[in-house]
């Protein structure tokens, strides 16, 4: 699959040993993260690019990547009850997945076994039965055919047959609930990995509701989407006016964890080292942010410290000092998870920027046909009560911060939009000619630098599937 071209020069007179930022080095407070080995992906060129436009290769990926790997469809809260559902509509697939006693949940295909028709239409809801719309065979929420209109006219030879919902396998971890389309994979666990599971620990995740939810489709391919996710090299030319006063891009953390899973660290209330070159020494003020972010940690604007330099750790004392007040308890995180951007991608499709309250949930899943279209999903999920969330999660009007009520998505037209927020407007504004680019017959291949370690982390993983190498 992967094609290695060429050979790139020694570097002169560099160090080859392989650089990688370091995180000690950023100059505000650290938590001290245990950071992983790094892991040499090599330096080639991936030239085959194709993966990104072929109609050909899609279906490989639907057969060999989409339908081998664990997905995640949403969250036990989004089906607060038994009898409560939620519909997951995946490539061709429409898939249900249905509350059962305490945690159970239990996943269908959607899809009348009479002649195929598709059942349930709504995105969430409650339910002891699903009835097809074509010719009203219904089944009762754990997918047994419970009644068949005109039975009569059956003979006995079709109506012995199985007739139940076809089951998906689906596991729930921490709260998030998972589905595999192959019913032999392995466990959950093991594709999660150790350091993926203990990378997220402290987090609450089972006391997390979605606050909000907007869906677009996207004109290019779900890789080109993606990757402007995984990776903070765009963040000082792309994202300079939201991003770099705020957020530092230079000095990431980034580990690598098994089956392609991984984290970047982006320290968060200081300014990005391009930020700071660019103002030369002379910019001491406090950003918008930052203040939304002491707000946030319960200081009031008199407490407010003077100068950038002291916000990080005015935040992380004024959350620990004030967590009563704010609702939460930070005892079990470290200084770094109250204030950094722990970025968190789930292979192959998934991330999460997440903080102790709240998080920036987004998956990218390709068209069942076209190439060229991403299925985008933007979410914020956060704990359950009045406790405060960061300040760049955006909460919709109608959400229910007790959960009671589940949340409908809103669909976007077009690209883009106010609903996406300023950051991944930015994104959905140049992706597409970055997939405009990459069709170019002359575009050599991806050459990646190690701010981009997590997209050659990516591939590596990619091919294992696509070429078969990878045991399911
Ligand atoms: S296709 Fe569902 S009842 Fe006929
Ligand atoms: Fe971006």
């Amino acid at each position: 699959m992967n094609k290695f071209t060429g050979r790139l020069g020694e570097p002169k007179g560099l160090n080859i040993e392989p650089w990688t930022p370091d995180y000690e080095q950023a100059p505000g407070v650290k938590g001290g993260q245990e950071k992983q080995p790094y892991v040499d992906y090599g330096t080639d060129r991936l030239s085959d690019n194709e993966k990104y436009y072929s109609a050909e290769v899609l279906a490989k990926e639907w057969d060999l990547l989409f339908s081998k790997t664990w997905q995640i469809c949403g969250h036990i809260n989004d089906i607060p009850e038994e009898h409560c559902f939620m519909k997951h509509d995946f490539g061709k697939e429409s898939l249900l997945f249905v509350r059962g006693k305490g945690d159970e949940v239990r996943g269908f295909y959607n899809v009348c076994q009479h002649r195929g028709t598709r059942i349930v239409r709504e995105h969430y809801g409650r339910a002891r039965s699903f009835t097809c719309p074509y010719h009203a065979w219904s089944y009762t929420n754990d997918g047994k055919l419970a009644h068949l209109p005109g039975r009569e006219t059956f003979r006995e030879e079709v109506l012995c047959r199985n007739l139940d919902m076809e089951p998906v396998r689906t596991a729930v971890w921490k709260g998030w609930v998972f589905f595999n389309l192959n019913p032999d994979a392995g466990s959950l666990e093991d594709y999660l990995g150790e350091r993926f599971r203990a990378s997220l620990d402290a987090f609450d995740y089972p006391n997390f509701i979605r606050l909000y939810d907007v869906r677009q489709t996207w004109d290019m391919n779900w890789k080109t989407s993606l990757e402007a996710f995984i990776e903070g090299y765009h963040v000082t030319s792309v994202h300079h006016v939201t991003l770099t006063p705020v957020m530092d891009d230079y000095y990431v953390q980034q580990d690598q964890y098994e089956n392609g899973h991984g984290r970047s660290i982006f320290p968060f209330m200081e300014p990005a080292q391009s930020y700071l070159a660019r103002a030369e020494g002379r910019d001491d003020s406090l950003k918008d942010e930052m203040k939304l972010f002491l707000t946030a940690a319960g200081l009031t604007e008199d407490e407010f410290p003077a100068r950038w330099q002291d916000v990080k750790k005015a935040v992380i004392e004024g959350k620990r000092r004030n967590q009563a007040k704010l609702g939460f308890d930070f005892s079990g995180f470290n200084d770094d998870q109250l204030v950094d951007d722990w970025n968190i991608s789930f292979f192959p499709n998934a991330t999460f920027n997440t903080h102790p309250e709240g998080v920036l949930f987004q998956r990218w899943w390709p068209d069942a046909l076209d190439p060229r279209k991403t299925h985008y999903s933007l979410q914020v999920y956060a704990m359950k009560g009045e406790c405060v969330i960061p300040s760049y999660m955006p909460i919709h009007p109608d959400a229910d911060r007790e959960g009671k009520r589940v949340l409908e998505p809103m669909f976007l037209e077009g690209m883009g939009g106010a609903a996406l927020g300023p950051v991944v407007m930015e994104d959905v504004d140049f992706v597409p000619w970055y997939q405009k680019g990459v069709e170019s017959r002359g575009f050599r291949g991806s050459n990646y630098g190690e701010h981009e370690v997590r997209n050659r982390q990516f591939y590596h993983e990619y091919y294992r599937y696509m070429n078969g190498s990878r045991e399911v």
